[in-house]
C-alpha cells in the first residue's frame, strides 16, 4: 500500500501540475505545518458556470516535501469546476485524487494542502485557524496581543 502511494507520487512529482505563482488570482492562502515546519500556498481563480461561482484554475508553490508537493498537484486539478463550498468538503484523502489514501506518517501532507485549501477559500493569506506552529507559519499569522516586542536595549539592561 505505502510501496503503491510512493510510485504513484513519485510519477506526480516527475511532472507537478499548476505550479507557480498566478498573477491573476481572485485569492490566496498560505500555511505552515506544526508537525514539520513545511509550507504550503494555494492561489485560486475563479469564474461563473450556469450562475455559480465555481473554481477556473488552482495553482500552489510549496516549501516542503514530496508528499505535500504531489498531493498538491492533484488537488489542484481536482479542484477545477468545483464550487467553493464543495471544494471546503474535501478531506486530504480526496485532495490526494489518483494517488490513492494516504499512508498515516503522510498525513499531515494531505493536511497541508487542506488547510492551504481553506485559507485560499476564506480568503485571506493566512489560516484561520491557529495552525502555525513554526516561525515560518508565523510570519504569516496576523500579529495578536499575546506578542511583546522588547527593545534589545532594554534586554540588555542598558
Ligand atoms: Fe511536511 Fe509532508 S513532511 S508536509
Amino acid at each position: 500500500m505505502t510501496e503503491e502511494f510512493e510510485d504513484r507520487a513519485r510519477e506526480a512529482l516527475a511532472q507537478p501540475k499548476n505550479v507557480g505563482e498566478m498573477n491573476d488570482a481572485d485569492s490566496v492562502g498560505t500555511v505552515g505545518s506544526p508537525d514539520c515546519g513545511d509550507m504550503l500556498r494555494m492561489w485560486l481563480k475563479f469564474t461563473e458556470k450556469d450562475g455559480k461561482k465555481v473554481i477556473d484554475r488552482a495553482s500552489f508553490q510549496a516549501f516542503g516535501c514530496q508528499t505535500a508537493i504531489a498531493v498538491a498537484s492533484m488537488a489542484t486539478e481536482l479542484l477545477k469546476g468545483k464550487t467553493p463550498e464543495e471544494a471546503r468538503e474535501l478531506r486530504p484523502d480526496e485532495l490526494s485524487g489518483d494517488l490513492g489514501p494516504l499512508p498515516p506518517m503522510k498525513i499531515h501532507c494531505g493536511q497541508l494542502v487542506e488547510q492551504a485549501l481553506k485559507s485560499a477559500l476564506d480568503g485571506k493569506d493566512a489560516p484561520k485557524e491557529p495552525v502555525a506552529e513554526t516561525l515560518a507559519g508565523n510570519l504569516h499569522t496576523a500579529p495578536s496581543g499575546k506578542i511583546k516586542i522588547v527593545p534589545l536595549e532594554d534586554e540588555m539592561g542598558s
